[in-house]
């Protein structure tokens, strides 16, 4: 396993639509092994393969936390098929915008449908913070970021921090 470089904001990857996987073969599996390593090498919760500069509807996740207990959840072409009606609220950051939150407004439980790391089809029930880690890697496989999903005052503000901590580590 390899732990692959990070693409971050504004890198014109995380923008573009991502395409879709023909299979989930043994090259595939790989680069979920490596997309894996490299979201834990990192504390992430999620990925997806556009921030590692693939542009392929591939996610992983893994909100266990604890390493003891490591849950990962890959998922190749994943499609929402269903959304609540109940929205939530919760703090969100991503890796390709490193240091920053903001609160995100998302459905609160989302069914989705994908290939599993053997390239068998799944149905899966998120909710809580899974629900929210799903939309929000699922959104990078569309070119969006959870700063596009937060007030245009808010996403100044946000981005100016961010410009002003690249300086000062720059600086280091
Ligand atoms: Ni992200």
């Amino acid at each position: 396993m390899a732990v692959l470089k990070l693409y971050e904001y504004p890198h014109p990857i995380l923008k573009k639509k991502a395409q879709k996987v023909e299979k989930v073969d043994d090259d595939m599996r790989k680069f979920l092994d490596d997309m894996l390593e490299t979201m834990y090498a990192d504390a992430g919760v999620g990925l997806a393969a556009p921030q590692v500069g693939v542009s392929k509807r591939v996610v992983v996740i893994d909100i266990s936390h604890e390493e003891e207990k490591m849950d990962p959840l890959y998922m190749v072409n994943p499609e929402i098929i269903w959304k609540s009606e109940e929205m939530v609220c919760g703090e969100e950051g991503c890796l390709s915008v490193p240091d920053q939150r903001a609160e995100v407004e998302r459905f609160a439980a989302v069914k989705v449908k994908y290939l599993d790391y053997n390239g068998k089809e799944q149905e899966l029930l998120a909710e809580d913070f899974l629900a929210i880690a799903v939309q929000h890697e699922l959104d990078h496989l569309d070119g969006i970021l959870y700063i596009d999903r937060i007030s245009r005052l808010k996403r100044q503000m946000l981005l100016k921090k961010l410009e002003k901590m690249r300086k000062e580590k720059a600086h280091q």
